[in-house]
């Protein structure tokens, strides 16, 4: 099979999905040896690969670029919404430094833009005893499977990535390679540790689609290979399109809630970036009170009072952009918000998301600068991290290898 896989295959893992995943996982005070608290979540097997299981075992990985300036879409879109997951399920959390070289970068910059997505992920509650907290360049396993994954994607599905069109611009022909391919290296991030569950912004979604069509096309060019050496887990949805087994799960995206696209303080048609000339356009993390209220006051409105209703927001980016962010902060629904500031002016509302604003974030912003006093403690989390990813993702590479036929020396 060389052409796209079939759609009709996309829901081959949802059923045993649908079930609560906590009631499907068992205790284990193995899972991260001796010097770790046992998580609740994690299977005996996982540390072990997971070739014999007889069902993919629910897993979250997520990964954030090291290239500065994160904020508050980051934040909101992905960051925040890890921290709940690592109590539900075993989860990774990644730092994809290399990602973050598919565009120029400077080496000398690298390590400390590392260290504050690391400390950005602690500082938001994410517990490097409980989820794996590492950076991607020091386990190999990533870029060997991307590797593999680079002969399974065809050109014509990378050529249809619109970040990729986005990101190279008008001069493609001198775009890296590894710009056009990071979908794959994305794809490998997550399948690596067979990985389930997704949690990504609402950009990442194009990317999800991929990796799916790569196990999914995986899969079946590999089919006798997989059964002849029992590899395979039985596929939950059986189909004709699909093997009766696959060893790459065709995982779940996890893009949900009020915040999967946060817009820019300037444009409400364009996403927050850290690359954005304006740093009006963005908060970023390590913004102080004054800053995050000063662009907040700044942030391109209309002349409107806040309407009642969700449909009163339709033609209105900026106004639905912020509306969102005061949900996502506050935790309360969009209809929820505008029904306690309907009527109301921006000069009321303004005021009272910068308040919540900096109620949230300060808190993290100094816990993350307090971190980042302290590198050494961030590369120790880092090293453990990696440490404990390498024992999940070495066993799925080695049965990975197994199945493209590569021979073995030693
Ligand atoms: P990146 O900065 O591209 O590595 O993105 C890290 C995570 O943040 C990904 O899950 C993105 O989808 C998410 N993200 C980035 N920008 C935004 C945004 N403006 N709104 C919501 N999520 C975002
Ligand atoms: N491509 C993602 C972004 O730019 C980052 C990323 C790399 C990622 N590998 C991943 C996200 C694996 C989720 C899973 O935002």
């Amino acid at each position: 099979m060389q052409g796209r896989p079939a759609k009709t295959v996309r829901s081959a893992l949802r059923p045993p999905l649908s079930l609560a995943p906590r009631a499907r996982l068992r205790h284990n005070p193995r899972a991260h040896g001796t010097c770790h608290a046992p998580h609740p979540a994690i299977d005996p097997r996982s540390k072990l690969g997971d070739s014999h299981l007889t069902e993919f075992q629910p897993r979250v990985f997520s990964g954030v670029q090291p290239t500065g300036n994160l904020h508050l879409g980051n934040y909101l879109g992905a960051i925040a919404r890890f921290v709940p997951l690592q109590d539900e399920m075993p989860a990774i959390y990644c730092v994809v430094d290399l990602h973050a070289i598919t565009v120029k970068h400077d080496p000398a910059l690298l390590a400390g833009t590392t260290r504050e997505v690391t400390a950005a992920y602690l500082a938001a509650g994410i517990d490097p005893k409980k989820a794996i907290i590492f950076n991607q360049s020091q386990v190999r396993e990533h870029a060997e499977l991307a590797w593999i994954f680079n002969c399974i994607a065809r050109i014509g599905w990378l050529s249809r990535m619109t970040q990729f069109k986005e990101k190279a611009g008008k001069n493609r022909e001198n775009a890296s390679v590894g710009l056009f391919a990071y979908p794959t290296l994305m794809a490998a991030d997550i399948l690596a540790y067979r990985a389930t569950h997704v949690p990504v912004g609402d950009d990442q979604k194009q990317h999800l689609e991929l990796t799916r069509d790569i196990a999914q096309k995986f899969n079946n060019d590999f089919a006798d290979q997989i059964k002849e050496l029992g590899l395979g887990i039985p596929n939950p949805t059986p189909s004709p399109e699909l093997p009766d087994e696959l060893f790459f799960p065709l995982t779940e995206p996890m893009i949900a809630g009020p915040a999967t696209r946060i817009m820019s303080l300037r444009d409400g048609t364009k996403k927050m970036s850290k690359s954005d000339p304006s740093d009006l356009s963005r908060i970023n993390l390590r913004d102080s009170a004054e800053e995050i209220a000063k662009k907040i006051r700044k942030a391109k409105t209309d002349p409107e009072p806040l309407p009642s209703e969700m449909d009163g927001l339709a033609e209105r980016p900026e106004a639905a952009n912020l509306v969102g962010i005061y949900a996502a902060l506050s935790g309360k629904s969009k209809d929820a918000v505008l029904s306690e500031f309907a009527g109301q002016p921006f000069s009321i509302f303004k005021p009272a998301l910068a308040d919540l604003a900096v109620d949230k974030l300060a808190p993290m912003t100094g816990e993350m600068n307090r971190l980042l006093a302290d590198p050494g403690h961030i590369d120790a989390v880092l090293r453990d991290g990696a440490g404990r990813a390498s024992e999940i993702a070495g066993p799925v590479l080695r049965d990975a290898r197994r199945i493209m036929g590569f021979l073995e020396g030693r």
